[in-house]
């Protein structure tokens, strides 16, 4: 039942959307005041009237029925009253049966629509490092939640494979680099030589690496087996990050695969009289709109990575015709793609407003800043080797005995390197410190594992227990709070997919997590009054693993059975 729903289309008219209407309606922090609430003060404005007496006539207004049972209004909020039994009774039937992890909250409201997500997006032959993580696992993320929601999803990972920089790299490579060691080296031999390059190059060297660049752009033999070679090393590097985040990709088309699709765009933005001359290039006049031209070819005739863009985009749109098309990239290219959708809207394309630049913020450690500057990378792979050698630490201080220790320091150390990326609101900048994500109290991905922990085992424990009739039993308050703030799993997945946040799932289980753990301390199992009452709060257990680990796996975080 999605009661902020229920109630909003039942609210008299108050000039906002009923949709709108159902996300304005909130928890109230102390359930005594009521189970919803609706906030009055937006519509101040809209009714002229003060938010006290429109609470006051709305509440008069309400339908009251045996679903919602009351509303009552108290300074500027209408609160509204749940029929507890209606509810226990609906939210048994949701979670009959329900086994661990099932679909409770999908739906097939993008049954039929496409959404293309583009993540991790990663470079070859640079360093994977600490400030690829947000797009990595908010575009997984959003990849999984949108999949939950029946879309087809498609998840594209445009790799940065194109540029002069593969140049320079072949002849670093020539000049210093043997076939072994960067075999055995992989990606940091690579990454070693075109350093190394950067600070030694002379005038020689650079004339020699453009000629390098030229030959792989006339497709020479040599030149295209060495950038091939280089592009399966940084593929097997990332394969094994990917996996161990749960990340995957229905395409990885990256910037090269457009080089041959610019050309009918770029006639086009011709033909549409859209292309002028500046200082030799060729560029998109933007100035009416208060930005910098876009450039779509060099005074050399090259292209750009905006003019890869642009391909792409339309290659997107006559490939999966999407309804959305995101693009899960850090807040220093809102520019670059500013301009790029608005020269797709000044083409005529009237799809450009399904073109989403889901900007986040920057993420930089507690011991040192993230840099890429020379030879001063923190590599995303050393950041999660930590974490999860780290959480072993932990969790060899708090359970000795345990089983599988290596495998659940796995789940805890790289679900706390993800929740790190994903707990804050997806723009702001995010300092990682490995001891607050890996703090069992804390606002964690491992206090959420922990409470799932627990939970199964209350539920082993209950199995040599008598169980009556859950149905029977009343709904105290503990036990209607987790039940309330379950049933409220279904809304969250959808407004994480409406504003692109899968912080707003992240939020959900700590708080959550925190419900039941409220329930567990107040509501005795074992020692219920009696096997009906026992029955119910073994029900609701269930049905907190079961979403719980469901709001987990959306964000790529694995729970273990025991810790
Ligand atoms: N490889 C780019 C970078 O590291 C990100 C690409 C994002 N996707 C895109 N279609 N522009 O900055």
């Amino acid at each position: 039942m999605d009661y902020r729903t229920y109630i909003a289309e039942r609210l008299p008219a108050t000039g906002m959307e009923k949709g709108e209407l159902a996300e304005l309606i909130a928890v109230p922090p102390d359930p005594s005041m009521g189970d919803y609430a609706l906030p009055c003060f937006k519509f101040a404005k809209i009714l002229h009237k003060s938010p006290a007496l429109i609470a006051e006539e709305l509440a008069a207004q309400y339908p009251a029925d045996d679903v919602v049972c009351g509303a009552e209004a108290a300074g500027g909020y209408v609160n509204f009253r749940i029929d507890r039994r209606a509810f226990a009774t609906s939210f048994f039937r949701t979670f009959e049966g329900e086994e661990r992890g099932a679909g409770y909250g999908s739906s097939e409201e993008g049954a039929g629509k496409t959404v293309c997500i583009d993540y991790s997006s990663v470079n070859i032959a640079k360093p994977f490092h600490i400030g690829h993580l947000s797009t990595t696992v908010l575009g997984a993320a959003l990849y999984r939640i949108f999949k939950y929601l029946g879309y087809k999803v498609v998840g594209i990972n445009h790799l940065g494979d194109y540029g002069t920089q593969f140049g320079k790299l072949i002849s670093a490579y020539k000049k210093w680099g043997n076939r072994e060691e960067v075999e055995r080296g992989g990606i940091h031999a690579i990454n070693d030589l075109y350093v190394r390059f950067n600070n030694e190059a002379t005038e020689e060297m650079e004339r020699e690496a453009r000629e390098n660049f030229r030959l792989i752009e006339s497709g020479d033999g040599e030149a295209n087996a060495l950038f091939e070679w280089f592009k399966s090393l940084t593929m097997a590097y990332v394969g094994k990050i990917y996996d161990r985040l749960r990340v995957t990709f229905d395409s990885y088309a990256g910037e090269r695969f457009y080089l041959d699709k610019m050309g009918p765009v770029i006639d086009e933005l011709k033909e549409k009289g859209l292309l002028v001359e500046s200082q030799g290039a060729q560029v998109v006049d933007l100035e009416a709109y208060g930005m910098p031209p876009f450039i779509v070819l060099r005074s050399d005739g090259a292209s750009l990575y905006g003019t890869r863009d642009l391909a792409a985009a339309f290659y997107r749109k006559k490939t999966y015709n999407f309804e959305k098309c995101l693009y899960v990239v850090a807040y220093q290219q809102n520019l670059h793609f500013k301009q790029l959708f608005k020269v797709l809207e000044l083409m005529g394309e009237d799809w450009a407003k399904d073109m989403v630049h889901v900007a986040y913020g920057m993420v930089s450690l507690e011991d040192g800043a993230m840099s890429t500057r020379k030879g001063k990378v923190v590599w995303l792979e050393d950041v999660i080797d930590r974490c999860v050698e780290k959480a072993e630490k932990v969790l060899e201080e708090k359970n000795p005995a345990l089983e599988n220790k290596a495998d659940v320091a796995e789940k805890v150390g790289v679900g706390a390197v993800i929740f790190g990326a994903l707990y804050n609101s997806k723009i702001k900048d995010i300092v990682f410190s490995y001891d607050k994500a890996l703090n069992f109290d804390g606002e964690t991905s491992v206090y959420v594992q922990y409470t799932c922990a627990r939970c199964a085992s209350v539920l082993e424990k209950a199995k040599s227990l008598p169980l009556g009739n859950k149905s029977a039993a009343d709904l105290g308050g503990r036990e209607f709070e987790l039940a309330k703030a379950l049933a409220s799993f279904p809304d969250t997945v959808k407004a994480a997919a409406k504003n692109y946040e899968p912080s707003v799932i992240a939020r959900w289980c700590v708080d959550t997590a925190q419900t039941f753990n409220k329930f567990y301390l107040d509501c005795p199992i074992a020692q219920a009054e009696n096997a009906d009452l026992r029955a119910l709060r073994v029900h609701l257990t269930r049905a907190a693993l079961s979403v719980l680990t469901r709001g987990l796996s959306l964000l790529g975080i694995g729970v273990p059975e025991k810790m």
